[in-house]
């Protein structure tokens, strides 16, 4: 018996402009009177204070992209949880395959952040994903689940505060989508890990990322081990946008 809501955040990515930003917020909250979901846009760090404004008294929360692993002080350039918390901010990513190839972070960095969001009280969507490459030579199983474990003992925190999201990188704005089944596969193995480490892994909300859309967002969300989606394009598309979140029930 599953109680919890699915959860559907949107991804912007480095993308938006306090023009753009504007109209697709005012079409999201209009469009969204009610939600049988919860739902989060994760946005560029210099809009949120934007979005904080433009999503109040509505359904939508505020996500970032991205937290740094330091508490405070000489880190130029990185936006601490305490920073994000100003902002109203409930949920940051931590981990998106993006920041572990372009920038570097390992396990144990992503294992940091989603340490310093939660001592801040935001919960951390932990990105976990395979290569193309290590999916064609059989890996993709010790891949998420290497992923996984470093964020599964956080000191001082129960694994259910924290959100899960499986993106297979070769999925990530290719358009090319994991079928309902092979997501569901993978999901199933997170489950069957957290489960192991925690009484609470049913609660623990499962995200799958890569190329969801208006039109595969059902299939996928239909998917036993499948608690929501993680947006990437699709979210910058009000009416796109609000099909997947009429979706997720
Ligand atoms: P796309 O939906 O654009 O494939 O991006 C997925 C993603 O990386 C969300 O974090």
């Amino acid at each position: 018996m599953k109680s919890k809501k699915k959860l559907i955040a949107g991804n912007w990515k480095m993308n938006g402009s306090l023009a753009v930003n504007d109209a697709l917020l005012k079409g999201l909250v209009a469009g969204l009177a009610e939600a049988a979901c919860d739902v989060a846009v994760a946005v560029p760090a210099p809009y949120l204070a934007q979005v904080q404004a433009a999503v109040f008294g509505s359904v939508i929360a505020v996500a970032a992209q991205d937290v740094s692993q330091h508490d405070a002080g000489a880190y130029t350039g990185e936006v601490s949880a305490a920073m994000l918390k100003d902002f109203g901010v409930r949920y940051t990513l931590a981990g998106h395959s993006e920041r572990r190839q372009y920038h570097g972070e390992t396990d144990a960095v992503v294992a940091e952040k989603a340490q310093r969001a939660l001592a801040a009280g935001i919960t951390p969507i932990v990105c976990v994903g395979e290569t193309l490459q290590e999916r064609e030579s059989g890996q993709t199983e010790a891949v998420v689940k290497r992923q996984l474990a470093a964020v599964i003992h956080l000191n001082g925190h129960c694994i259910s505060e924290v959100v899960v999201a499986y993106e297979p990188v070769w999925a990530i704005g290719t358009g090319r989508t994991a079928s309902p089944e092979q997501a569901q596969a993978v999901h199933a193995v997170l489950r069957a890990q957290l489960a192991a480490a925690s009484e609470h892994a049913d609660r623990i909300r499962l995200l799958y990322g890569g190329s969801m859309n208006a039109a595969n967002a059902a299939q996928l969300l239909a998917q036993p081990d499948i608690d929501g989606g993680l947006v990437g394009g699709a979210s910058l598309k009000a009416a796109d946008f609000l099909q997947i979140i009429g979706a997720a029930r």
